[in-house]
């Protein structure tokens, strides 16, 4: 039986141009190329935790607009339940700007819209109690993740927080102590600290959690109270695209979790998947199923 994960986070569709570069500030660049697709931290990382096996549930918000529509369809046709998915009334579904460039790169600005007006109600707290892990992230009002959070560690579900985009932790959230997954600049923002190294020590003595730091093609950084374990990056192909990438590591680590692996066993999972991501337009193309996790885990 695959492990549960619910999902509390945004919902994004992509506006992408792949350009020669990316463009400075002030700056315009022609002559690229255009594509939509489906986006949004939350939804992203709910499709690589169903892509990994696990069941998923999303608690999110769309508008009541063609892109909603859009949105809500790519995530039935990936098997997530969407009972708990708001339309917003009057608030567009959420849109990102995204600028990939000639390695994969990208520069994103994201309008939420409808990510804003999301709030937890009682059955939310029912669904994220009864999961096996809870997974959520920045892109929606502080005030629902801290929610998610509490309701998680009422009900003794194993919680993650991807702290991105970057702000500032709150200290109900340090008290709590989901797994923290942030990069190396989410790191320093959550703890105002811009010294990586002491920042994470400034972190870890104030965090009831393990954090992880990703680091992208190099791998990821354990850090449990004075340990630290590192964990290597897997080859990867030429990246084509990175969009999505981190959001592949957080949901593969939730379904991962989910099914009761230990804690380096499924961050060495999300690395094996993050590395496969990167090899297809848009934030989810590459997302890898549990198979081909396995494959590159065994290789
Ligand atoms: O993490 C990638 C995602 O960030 C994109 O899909 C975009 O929607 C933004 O939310």
């Amino acid at each position: 039986m695959p492990g549960t994960v619910c999902v509390v986070a945004s919902i994004n569709v992509d506006l992408v141009v792949t350009a020669a570069r990316l463009p400075q500030p002030g700056e315009t660049i022609s002559g690229g190329r255009f594509s939509i697709h489906d986006g949004g931290k939350g939804a992203n990382q709910a499709v690589a935790a169903a892509r990994a096996g696990a069941r998923v549930q999303l608690i999110g918000a769309v508008g009541d607009d063609e892109h909603g529509r859009r949105a809500r369809a790519a995530l039935e046709r990936e098997g997530i339940g969407i009972g708990r998915l708001r339309v917003h009334p009057t608030e567009p579904t959420g849109v990102a700007l995204v600028v990939v460039g000639p390695r994969g790169e990208n520069q994103i600005a994201v309008a939420p819209g409808a990510n804003l007006g999301l709030s937890l109600e009682e059955d939310d707290h029912a669904l994220v109690g009864s999961a096996d892990v809870v997974l959520t992230s920045h892109e929606v009002p502080a005030e629902a993740v801290l929610d998610a959070l509490v309701a998680a560690q009422h009900a003794g579900t194993q919680a993650i927080l991807n702290p991105a985009p970057a702000r500032p932790l709150s200290s109900d959230i340090l008290r709590i102590g989901p797994i923290l997954t942030p990069n190396e600049h989410e790191l320093v923002v959550s703890i105002g600290n811009e010294v990586t190294e002491s920042a994470l020590d400034e972190l870890l003595a104030r965090h009831a959690g393990p954090v992880i730091v990703t680091q992208g093609a190099a791998g990821a950084l354990l850090a449990v109270g004075a340990d630290r374990e590192r964990f290597a990056g897997f080859p990867a192909a030429v990246p084509v695209d990175t969009t999505g990438a981190g959001d592949t590591f957080n949901g593969v680590l939730a379904a991962w979790l989910a099914d009761s692996a230990a804690l380096p066993d499924a961050i060495r999972a999300a690395n094996a998947a993050a590395s496969l991501s990167i090899g297809a337009a848009g934030a989810r193309a590459g997302m890898p199923t549990r198979e081909e996790i396995s494959a590159v885990l065994d290789g």
